[in-house]
């Protein structure tokens, strides 16, 4: 289980004016100024969570998972992973917890893969029997054996990150911190570390904090969404709750044949219905609350104006969802 309460993290930005002046100035004085990262955060997560923690760039997300994983040291605010202060007692913290960072790799560079590995066992104590049912899992999603003699360096970009996740692995972590893990990846490769990410998660019960700009990892992994912006927590949400609010509003998309007489502004302007607009000549947007129509009596109303090709219902998409918080989130700061 994971803590967290009145998380803060501020960095000092060295203030500097141009020119020689300047910098003695600063050298002297000491000038800086002050950037709140991440400010006051509280959440707490259950062992066996998957969690997208999700927000723009620079909102805070990877300040987060550093202190986390006892990279970064708060300022202030308490962090409790697995009943451990992870910046505390970093080398504890680290054999429960896995982490992959996307942008950078964990691996040693110089050496092949498979002595990576090898060397880690050793630090984290693997038993041989782990070891090897882990890595014939890795093998079989990721197809390890074919670079696995190759050192870091020599890896595309792809062969490396499922060797970097399947090194966070290694030791059956009980959490496992993910950030930006499929940045730059092709497709497949994407699914594959989507494929290993969720049997972790749903046949292991391992607890996942997934950082991503994929919505498609989100909607694969995660069961729970925490969204920060500017450093504090707009929402935090089971992604199945965020559904059924924004399911209250049901799209209906209707493809027009030809227009029999002008679609009355009364069908637009009614009560319960939030959203109607010819996107283009052929095809009406509509927005109803379904408590008060069904699919088929909007239907029905628009086919005494218009001769109707086809229909379909639009699922709220995660990608709306998403717009729709961080739309309310700047209204409320
Ligand atoms: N080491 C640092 N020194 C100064 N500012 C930093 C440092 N790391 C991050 N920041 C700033 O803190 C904010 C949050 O950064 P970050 O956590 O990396 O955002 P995210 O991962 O959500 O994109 C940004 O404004 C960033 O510029
Ligand atoms: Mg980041």
């Amino acid at each position: 289980m994971i803590s967290v309460r009145k998380l803060t993290k501020e960095f000092k930005i060295p203030v500097k004016p141009p020119g020689m002046k300047g910098a003695i100035r600063h050298l002297i004085r000491g000038e800086y100024k002050v950037k709140v990262a991440v400010e006051s955060v509280d959440f707490s997560i259950e062992q066996g969570e998957a969690v997208a923690y999700i927000g723009p760039n620079g909102a805070g997300k990877s300040t987060t998972i550093k202190m986390l994983t006892g990279i970064l040291k708060p300022t202030s605010g308490e962090i409790l992973v697995n009943g451990i202060d992870p910046q505390r007692h970093r080398i504890q913290n680290a054999k429960n917890i896995g982490v992959v960072f996307g942008q950078r790799t964990q691996l040693w560079w110089d050496i092949p893969v498979e002595e990576s590995f090898a060397l880690l066992k050793n630090i984290y104590e693997v038993p041989d029997a782990v070891y090897n049912e882990n890595l014939k899992l890795f093998n079989e999603i990721f197809g390890l054996s074919e670079f696995i003699g190759r050192s870091a360096r020599k890896l595309s970009l792809g062969q490396r990150m499922r060797a970097d996740l399947a090194a966070a692995l290694l030791h059956n972590p009980s959490t496992v911190f993910l950030d930006e893990p499929t940045i730059g990846l092709d497709i497949g490769t994407k699914e594959a570390m989507r494929e290993l990410i969720q049997r972790i998660n749903r046949e292991k019960g391992v607890t996942i904090i997934l950082t991503s700009h994929d919505l498609k990892d989100v909607e694969d992994i995660c069961r729970r969404i925490i969204v920060i912006d500017g450093g504090r927590i707009i929402c935090d949400k089971e992604i199945s709750q965020l559904t059924k609010e924004y399911a209250m509003d049901r799209g209906l998309q209707i493809t027009l044949l030809d227009m029999q007489k002008e679609l009355p502004a009364r069908l637009l302007g009614q009560e319960g219905i939030s959203y109607a607009a010819m996107e283009d000549a052929h095809t009406l947007e509509i927005h109803f609350k379904p408590e008060m129509y069904t699919a088929f009596e909007i239907v029905e109303e628009v086919n005494k104006y218009a001769r109707i090709q086809d229909f379909r219902l639009r699922e709220p998409s995660i990608e709306r969802m998403i717009e729709k918080i961080y739309r309310s989130g700047e209204q409320s700061a």
